[in-house]
């Protein structure tokens, strides 16, 4: 059987994690890049030992070299540095950028028709940035960050209502960081809103939660940043693209006129497809909502501008 190819950059604790998940779930083949000689290569042997205890199909291999990413049906981005504690999402920009940018260049040359998924923080403008420098269309580079906190929203949701997690149904939109949007409005437990079924002061709590999420997981950690939730957000995103599901995923587009909002990328639901996105459905929003998605879009149009201005 053959699968397609997906070429994930960064053989670190995000991009390994999807790797895994995407090569047990028998979705794709999958080609680990990394600067650091001997770690993709590594990772990926030890994944194929675990190929007969868990008897799935695809191939994971390593390499140092972009020549053997030829070919790939979509590339994960996730090279950078992650945050350490009391390092905020914004602090990593200007390191980031410089390697998100090299990346960029040699997966586009060998991989000309791929969709492009970026990881890498701080992720609006990383994404923004991978877009511009990619010579692509907006359709087929999009980021992961929209995935991950409505992840986040949903696990506090049902940990506090007590509701089955397959019950919740939560969604965050904006910026994939401290001026993320979540929507308790439009999160659901069994179709109900978020709203009518707590007091206002415990959705405010839950969204508290929700948005330094991250953060939290970072100061436990202390070193590094979270993993498993990000690479199995990723690898989902890459499964609807290969599979052309038309899943609705929150996604880090670029957005022209949608919400009143131009020229910036950030999370919002967006129909996902072998091509890549789709469409971006335009949910109905409240003049509050629609106000802090706004300001959320402001965050992110100030931080592009400040990198372009530093010429990285
Ligand atoms: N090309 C390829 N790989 C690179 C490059 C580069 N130019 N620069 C760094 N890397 C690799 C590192 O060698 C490392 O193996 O990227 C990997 C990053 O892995 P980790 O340090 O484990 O970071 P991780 O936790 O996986 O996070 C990666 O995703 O969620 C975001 O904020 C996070 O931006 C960070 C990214």
């Amino acid at each position: 059987m053959s699968y397609p190819k997906v070429t994930i950059v960064g053989a670190g604790q995000v991009g390994a994690t999807a790797a895994f998940v995407l090569a047990t779930r028998s979705v794709a083949d999958v080609m680990l890049v990394d600067v650091a000689e001997g770690l993709p290569q590594g990772k990926a042997l030890d994944m194929m030992h675990s190929r007969s205890v868990l008897k799935f199909g695809p191939r994971v291999a390593g390499t140092n070299d972009y020549a053997d990413t030829a070919g790939s049906d979509v590339v994960v981005i996730t090279a950078g540095v992650p945050r350490k504690p009391g390092m905020t999402r914004d602090e990593l920009l200007a390191i980031n950028a410089g390697i998100v940018a090299s990346v960029v260049a040699s997966v586009v040359a060998a991989s000309p028709e791929a969709v492009v998924i970026c990881v890498t923080n701080p992720l609006d403008v990383m994404t923004d940035r991978a877009w511009k420098l990619s010579g692509l269309p907006a359709s087929r580079v999009f980021g992961m960050g929209g995935v991950l906190d409505s992840a986040r929203f949903a696990y506090f949701i049902a940990e506090a209502t007590g509701a089955a997690i397959s019950e919740v149904d939560a969604l965050v939109v904006g910026a994939h960081g401290d001026a993320m949007v979540p929507l308790p409005r439009l999160s659901t437990i069994a179709g109900r809103p978020l709203t009518d079924l707590l007091p206002e002061a415990e959705v405010a709590e839950l969204v508290r939660r929700t948005v330094f999420g991250g953060a939290e997981v970072v100061a436990l950690l202390k070193t590094g940043s979270a993993f498993y939730a990000p690479g199995v957000s990723v690898a989902s995103m890459v499964e609807a693209v290969l599979g052309d599901t038309g899943a609705v995923l929150p996604t880090c587009v670029r957005l022209e006129g949608a919400y009143g909002i131009s020229g910036v990328h950030m999370s919002v639901p967006a129909v996902l497809g072998r091509a890549g996105v789709v469409a971006v459905p335009e949910l109905p929003l409240t003049d509050g909502e629609l106000t802090a998605l706004r300001a959320s879009a402001q965050q992110i149009r100030e931080q592009i501008a400040a990198l372009e201005a530093a010429d990285v």
